[in-house]
């Protein structure tokens, strides 16, 4: 099964979900970068924008999704919604991902609306669900914000539910 991991992070959780699941699934990743962090749109306009389902740069691609079976979309969610760069990359690819599967880590782990954006955006249903809640960050310019970083991910109870979902994702192929 060939697999593509395409992933928008704005301040490195999902991008440290995605690279864990990368090695697990053995799959290419794509980065979406180029409309800027959230720290380079600001955020009252990347909240916005996610609000309201709009798009933004996302640069250079590496990789063609249509040339996947499956392709793993891996990204936090905004104003309860999809974060510009993954709309944008979404609508441009629009018919053209087989099947799609969805991680996310958001700030409180339990976004059946923002997952359900995905999945209509993405094409159809997806064949697995992943949403993780992150950890608040105490301390640093970031504080207040949540996080997961790769050393939280190599916990069991993390690691556990990432498998979980490698074998959900394997079984509804
Ligand atoms: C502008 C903005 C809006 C957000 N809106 C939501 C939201 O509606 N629901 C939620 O659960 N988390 C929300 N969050 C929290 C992020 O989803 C969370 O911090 C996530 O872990 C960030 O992932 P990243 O480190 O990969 O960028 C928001 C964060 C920002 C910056």
């Amino acid at each position: 099964m060939k697999t593509l991991i395409v992933y928008y992070s704005g301040t490195g959780s999902n991008k440290a979900l995605a690279e864990d699941m990368a090695k697990r699934m053995n799959a290419d990743i794509e980065g979406l970068g180029g409309g800027g962090t959230i720290e380079g749109m600001g955020i009252a306009v990347t909240a916005f924008k996610s609000f309201i389902g709009l798009g933004s740069g996302i640069g250079k691609l590496k990789y063609d999704p249509s040339g996947y079976d499956l392709v793993v979309l891996v990204s936090p969610v905004y104003a309860m919604g999809v974060p510009p760069q993954m709309n944008a990359y979404l609508s441009r690819f629009k018919g053209k991902i087989k099947k799609a599967a969805i991680a996310s880590v958001s700030g409180s782990g339990n976004n059946p609306k923002a997952m359900a954006k995905m999945e209509k955006l993405a094409g159809g249903k997806a064949v697995a669900v992943l949403q993780l809640k992150g950890l608040e960050d105490k301390s640093g310019p970031k504080k207040g914000f949540q996080k997961l970083t790769a050393q939280d991910l190599g916990k069991p109870e993390y690691g556990e539910k990432i498998d979980a979902f490698v074998r959900a994702v394997q079984k509804g192929l």
